[in-house]
């Protein structure tokens, strides 16, 4: 007789084929759980210990040699057999070798269906803690870049066309928005990681008396699922981690977009880390973002990632089925990635470096203070329909004569509206512009403070 699977093979006479074995086996995806399904089994065991299912002394063998078969892990030492299907099987086989008959036990009112799902919600706890991190650091960064960056004017675009003058701190500070938003959502993806499914069974539940709320402490989780046949199949937390940084990745890839544009000669706004640039093999005097390109294109696979798992999901019927196990790849891809692209997206801001002086004068090349000009007539007194139609003909004039419209005099000023007078000077210079707009979010220096003193006190908790 062929050799069964010896965690199912009872009412088989025929082990699988070839074919379906490879088919089947996806341990060289789900190793990276080895040490949350370790941990989720010596817990288990010392639970159905407190049931009186195993004796200590049981407790004590399944224990140590399990912590010895992670050791054997950790070190490289062990070796993954793509015939025992999964991370789960292998590493209960190799507890069999070590302890002999009472690893046999390890299993009891246990299923792969409810293992998998704690494997994998400590997992993403564990590895969110590292893009946490990773995300934090970044926040400061930037809180300093634009710190240093208070004074430097820069064109805010709509467009991508010059729009009105912003300070290059606050157009950093979007981006920390953009990021601090990435790391909310992270944060709240925790509650649903962090109700744990041991206990559920295969998906009935569990006749032993074990306390699932111990259990669940003991591992990190806060609570317990209420529904085992839910708790078995249930992916939306794998969904909302996927989700949640599908769009951190597409954050990075519009930053990355604009530095790749800003970097460019025809923009020449910053100067992106040699590190992080590669040369051209037949133009010599090449500086490539190619990192900054890695990023952007990268953040495809995280929405083609988002895309499989939701489709994963739409057509299971309760509970548990095989499809799940591809949830994992698209899962851990999105992770590494985003952790990947962290790392990257640290040193790019660490090393970036703005020319300020052409940020500088392309503020003032253009008629970027145009609609200053308007809210001035409209500070005489003029409505802003008519402001609006009278500033465009000031903006008419100035072009047609090859300047700009702090460049106008005031008997030119005043041919076009007699509600002008000498103090519009005040209103039309970019800085003045930028100082204005002292609403709460607003680019006056004065707020940007405020704004960077506020992400301060937020990193610092
Ligand atoms: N490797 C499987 C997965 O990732 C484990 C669960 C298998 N359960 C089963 N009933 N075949 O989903």
């Amino acid at each position: 007789m062929a050799k069964k699977n010896p965690s199912w093979g009872g009412r088989f006479t025929k082990k699988p084929s070839l074919a379906a074995q490879k088919f089947s086996s996806s341990v060289e995806t789900d190793k990276v759980l080895y040490a949350q399904d370790i941990a989720g089994s010596i817990a288990y065991a010392e639970a159905l210990t407190n049931a009186k299912v195993l004796s200590k002394n049981e407790f004590k063998k399944i224990k140590s040699g399990l912590n010895k078969i992670k050791k054997k892990i950790d070190s490289g030492k062990f070796k993954w057999s793509s015939e025992l299907e999964d991370v789960h099987m292998n590493i209960e086989s190799a507890l069999e070798k070590e302890i002999g008959v009472t690893a046999k036990k390890l299993h009891t009112g246990r299923s792969r269906n409810d293992q998998v799902v704690t494997d994998f919600k400590l997992f993403l706890l564990f590895q969110n803690e590292e893009i946490e991190k990773l995300l934090k650091k970044l926040m400061l960064s930037l809180v300093k870049k634009a710190e240093e960056e208070l004074h430097t004017l820069m064109p805010g675009f709509t467009h991508l066309q010059n729009a009105q003058p912003v300070s290059l701190a606050h157009y950093l500070m979007s981006w920390h928005e953009m990021i601090k938003r990435d790391l909310l959502r992270l944060e709240n993806g925790k509650e649903q990681l962090k109700i744990s499914p041991l206990g559920s069974g295969a998906l009935s539940g569990n006749r032993f008396n074990i306390d699932r709320n111990k259990l669940a402490k003991k591992l990190g989780f806060t609570s317990v699922t209420k529904n085992s046949i839910d708790a078995v199949s249930d992916r939306d937390f794998a969904l909302e981690q996927v989700f949640n940084l599908s769009i951190l990745s597409i954050h990075f890839s519009r930053i990355c977009e604009e530095l790749i544009i800003w970097s460019s000669s025809q923009f020449n706004y910053v100067q992106l880390p040699e590190e992080l640039c590669t040369g051209s093999s037949i133009m010599p005097q090449k500086k490539n973002p190619d990192m900054a390109e890695l990023v952007r294109g990268g953040s495809a696979k995280t929405l083609g990632n988002l895309m499989t798992l939701l489709s994963l999901m739409k057509n299971q019927p309760l509970a548990y089925n095989r499809d799940n196990q591809e949830d994992k790849k698209p899962v851990f891809d999105t992770v590494e990635f985003s952790i990947e692209a962290l790392t990257i997206m640290n040193e790019m801001i660490d090393g970036v470096s703005f020319n300020r002086d052409q940020m500088l004068a392309d503020v003032y090349d253009d008629f970027l203070t145009a609609t200053d000009l308007a809210e001035y007539l409209v500070i005489k007194g003029v409505p802003f329909r008519e402001a609006h139609e009278i500033t465009g003909q000031a903006v008419k004039y100035a072009e047609d004569k090859d300047i700009l419209l702090f460049e106008m005099s005031l008997k030119e000023f005043k041919k076009i509206s007699s509600k002008i007078s000498s103090d519009v000077f005040d209103y039309i210079d970019p800085i003045d512009s930028v100082q204005s707009k002292t609403s709460i979010g607003g680019t006056a220096l004065k707020q940007i403070k405020k704004e960077i003193s506020q992400a301060k006190n937020f990193l610092k908790k």
